[in-house]
């Protein structure tokens, strides 16, 4: 029987609540503990079906993995395959992450082709073209593809048509051990970014520049074990911001990074909500009825994160007027609007754009989540409409947060997780 979120709408919510360690860093993270060749210790770290999807990817390759207390660790003195099969990269789609770690360690290396995913065609060109560049020889066969080293990777001048967070992390991953200097330039300037750089270089990396669009990685002979701890998740912050704004709550987050959650601030603002800081913390305060948003575009950081788009659209469906939503970063991350016009919102969309017209009621209604940030959004959505919402699919929003309707719960959400 498959659980699902049954959430009686209409609490304000309040109180504090605080945020776990980055999904989309530590996958990289725990990808890269592969170059480390010895023992990593993870703090921080989410317990996340992508977190366990990883752990059991090092597992298979030959490091030995376990949590204990809260902690992540990965000894990978010793690596005894160097493929990945098609029914483990299927279990989550950024196992293209492994790809970089996996060239520091293995002469030739062998991944199923990674599909698409809900959000579309997830395409590896960059990575290709920019490992190509480093050395790697590449071969596409029977839906698999196949990089062979050919001696050591060297170090080069990597130009990244598009700032790709994926790439920009494998590659930094592989230069760590390159012969030379690799110097990417227009990389992706996440936060994710410059903690992978800092894990990488407790390891023993020599990595400059991360977090800006020119990384510069001077090649070391090896790496070594660490211990490293992740960054909160600014995604799962924003997602509890709009959980306070759509319910004209007030919430205090803690352990947070204030600079990574500023992209989304003024959005929230728009919207009606006060927002202060406070060291780690953040509180939020909002008005009975938002007010919509008129623009927002997707950019990467520090522009507005595609993976607030859906939480924020959410926030919008009940606000006081119409909001437009131009999505530049996937190709289809729209597919929870349809969900959400079964809870009575009114969205239009046309290619990447959708147009929000705010109403002011949601109803209650049984929902599909169709991918992450989709299920964060009617999640979103059911706190404040009127009745109950049950929200299904929960394998989507199990991949990137940590018990959600806890903390919901514990922000005084009537939300609970039941057999469906
Ligand atoms: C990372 O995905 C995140 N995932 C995504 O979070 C996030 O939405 C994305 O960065 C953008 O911020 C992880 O970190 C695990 P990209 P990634 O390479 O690395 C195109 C979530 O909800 N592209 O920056 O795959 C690509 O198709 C997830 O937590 C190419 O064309 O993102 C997309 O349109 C979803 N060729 C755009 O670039 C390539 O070789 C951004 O992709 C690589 C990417």
């Amino acid at each position: 029987m498959m659980s699902v979120l049954k959430i009686n709408g209409g609490k304000r919510l309040s109180g504090e609540v605080s945020v776990h360690g980055a999904k989309n860093s530590a996958l990289p993270v725990l990808a890269a503990t592969l170059a480390a060749g010895g023992k990593c210790e993870i703090h921080n770290c989410p317990r996340l079906s992508d977190v366990e999807a990883a752990g059991a990817i090092l597992s298979y390759l030959g490091c030995r993995t376990g949590w204990s207390d809260g902690v992540f660790s990965v000894d990978s003195s010793d690596v005894s395959r160097c493929e990945i099969p098609d029914e483990l990269m299927r279990e989550m789609r950024s196992s293209i992450a492994f790809l970089g770690a996996m060239l520091t360690r293995c002469e030739c290396v062998k991944l199923s082709m990674p599909g698409g995913c809900e959000l579309g065609p997830r395409p590896i060109d960059l990575h290709i073209d920019a490992l190509g560049r480093m050395g790697a020889r590449v071969e596409e066969r029977d839906g698999c593809i196949i990089f062979r080293r050919g001696g050591r990777l060297r170090g080069c001048r990597v130009p990244l048509s598009f700032p790709s967070v994926g790439a920009t992390e494998n590659i930094m991953t592989a230069a760590s051990t390159a012969k030379g200097t690799t110097v990417i330039t227009n990389a992706a300037r996440e936060p994710e970014i410059s903690d992978l750089a800092d894990f990488l270089n407790s390891c023993g990396a020599r990595i400059g520049g991360a977090g800006g669009s020119t990384v510069v990685i001077e090649g070391v002979e090896r790496l070594h074990g660490c211990i490293h701890s992740v960054i909160p998740d600014r995604i799962e912050a924003a997602t509890y911001m709009a959980a306070a704004a759509i319910t004209g709550g007030s919430v205090l987050l803690k352990n947070v990074i204030a600079e990574h959650v500023m992209p989304v601030v003024p959005s929230f603002e728009e919207m009606g909500c006060v927002i202060s800081f406070c060291g780690s913390d953040i509180k939020i305060e909002a008005p009975q009825r938002l007010h919509a948003v008129r623009y927002i575009r997707t950019m990467p950081y520090p522009g507005f994160p595609t993976d607030a788009q859906a939480i924020v659209m959410a926030c919008t469906c009940r606000a006081d007027g119409s909001s437009v939503f131009a999505e530049t970063i996937f190709d289809s991350r729209f597919r929870h609007t349809a969900e959400l016009a079964r809870m009575g919102a009114r969205i239009k969309t046309d290619g990447r754009i959708a147009v929000v017209e705010g109403v002011s009621r949601l109803c209650g209604a049984p929902v599909a989540a169709t991918d992450l940030r989709g299920a964060a959004a009617l999640v979103t959505a059911g706190l404040a409409a009127e009745g109950t919402t049950t929200v299904s699919q929960l394998r989507h929003l199990d991949r990137g947060y940590q018990d959600i309707e806890t903390a919901l719960a514990g922000l005084g959400a009537d939300i609970k997780r039941t057999d469906g």
